[in-house]
């Protein structure tokens, strides 16, 4: 019924707003519609066999989401021969949940990292773990380590999942090598490319069947939305994990989908930049004796530095360091801060701080954090966008107090 018809005012109240689209936008519209309407109930029918395809339901797809999911996969896959396929979440660890619970089922084996960011690792054990999926930890450093941890019941699926560099410490993970190996034994082969983005590193260029991200941080960039992403080249999975993505409601929304979208624009410019930063000032802590020991793959003592100049275009932007000995000394360090802001996240364009073996590792056993460097004087330093002087001398005060 058009809406000039109606004979009660309550039914124009009801009714949708119409919308004239003469000359088209420039940025990408927020289609923030949950549903989607069908000229017939033919063509309902013939959308709803097509799934994932034409619009039905947000839950299901939406074209804000999708556009830019699609984009995050062009990303992952810029100068490949290959097409790749991005899902949008509600968060990294949605990502991460729904890849790995599309791909494994009870008895199959999770083959990982000791130093995983504190949420994936605790995921690991405890959910999939109370499902049967069970986790062992490698050093990677020996691809027949691999076959050995995977076992030979042949019926038993098998999925490596690296994060690299790893949160905190930034080691790094060979990725060619490890890809090399899942291709050799079979495994799956998932990458978290949250610290790294596409910008200085893609996991699909070595064989990743899956790249997973926490959007949260450098994807956005700005702090403010929550998300994840999913991206592979094979669209048979992809269309898996889109069916566990649907089922479960780990869905995106077209509002952070937006915030995502304006994010990515200077991706390429925040990743190059903040990574210089990041570099100069792992170079000036190095030097300051207060400071025992800095974690940055930049830096040519660091034990991954020529692995993350082989696999990386710069080596990123967070740097970790030691202050003093104990968990007093990064107390008083972290209270003296002025400027630097300490708030649990990361990738966005202002330096912000956070205590791993309080925070973001406070699940994880003391003596497996230990065993990884990450000790209670550990600090862990997202670089931004300010000038390098400004960050230098909000940290050297802040040591002067100790
Ligand atoms: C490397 C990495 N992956 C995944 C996540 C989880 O992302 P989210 O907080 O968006 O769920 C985080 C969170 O800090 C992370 O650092």
């Amino acid at each position: 019924m058009e809406s000039t018809n109606f004979k009660h005012i309550e039914s124009l109240c009801a009714s949708e707003a119409k919308i004239r689209l003469s000359t088209p936008a420039h940025k990408i519209p927020i289609v923030a519609s949950s549903a989607f309407k069908f000229n017939s109930i033919e063509e309902g029918i013939e959308i709803f066999k097509n799934q994932p395809g034409d619009h039905v339901y947000t839950r299901y797809g939406n074209p804000t989401v999708e556009a830019v999911a699609q984009k995050i996969a062009d990303l992952e896959a810029f100068g490949l021969n290959e097409s790749a396929f991005g899902l949008l979440t509600s968060s990294g660890m949605a990502a991460i949940n729904l890849t790995l619970q599309t791909l494994l089922g009870p008895g199959d084996k999770i083959i990982t990292q000791g130093n995983l960011y504190g949420g994936t690792t605790e995921l690991f054990l405890k959910v999939f773990g109370k499902n049967q999926i069970e986790t062992l930890i490698s050093d990677f450093n020996n691809p027949e380590e691999l076959e050995k941890l995977g076992g030979t019941d042949p019926k038993q699926k098998k999925l490596v999942y690296i994060e690299t560099p790893a949160n905190p410490t930034l080691q790094c993970y060979n990725l060619e090598e490890i890809g090399k190996a899942c291709k050799k034994f079979n495994y799956y082969f998932v990458v978290d490319n949250t610290f790294a983005t596409p910008i200085l590193q893609q996991p699909l260029k070595f064989l990743a069947d899956v790249v997973v991200h926490s959007t949260t941080k450098y994807l956005h960039g700005h702090g403010a939305s929550t998300g994840g992403a999913i991206v592979t080249t094979d669209f048979n999975l992809h269309k898996r994990i889109w069916d566990c993505l649907k089922l479960s409601g780990s869905n995106s929304n077209p509002f952070d989908a937006w915030l995502i979208n304006i994010g990515l624009k200077t991706l390429s410019i925040r990743m190059l930049k903040q990574s210089e930063h990041a570099l100069q000032l792992a170079t000036a802590l190095e030097l300051m004796p207060k400071i025992k020991r800095v974690f940055y793959p930049g830096l040519p003592s660091n034990n991954s530095h020529t692995l993350a100049s082989k696999q990386m275009k710069a080596f990123g932007a967070i740097v970790s360091f030691e202050v003093g000995e104990s968990l007093e000394d990064a107390i008083r360090f972290c209270n003296a801060l002025k400027h630097c802001a300490m708030a649990p996240s990361l990738g966005e364009t202002d330096t912000m701080v956070l205590h791993p073996a309080t925070m973001s590792h406070l699940k994880i056993p003391k003596e497996q954090r230990l065993k990884y460097d990450i000790k209670d004087s550990l600090i862990r330093f997202s670089i931004g966008l300010e000038h390098v002087e400004d960050i230098l001398d909000d940290i050297k005060q802040a040591l002067s107090v100790m």
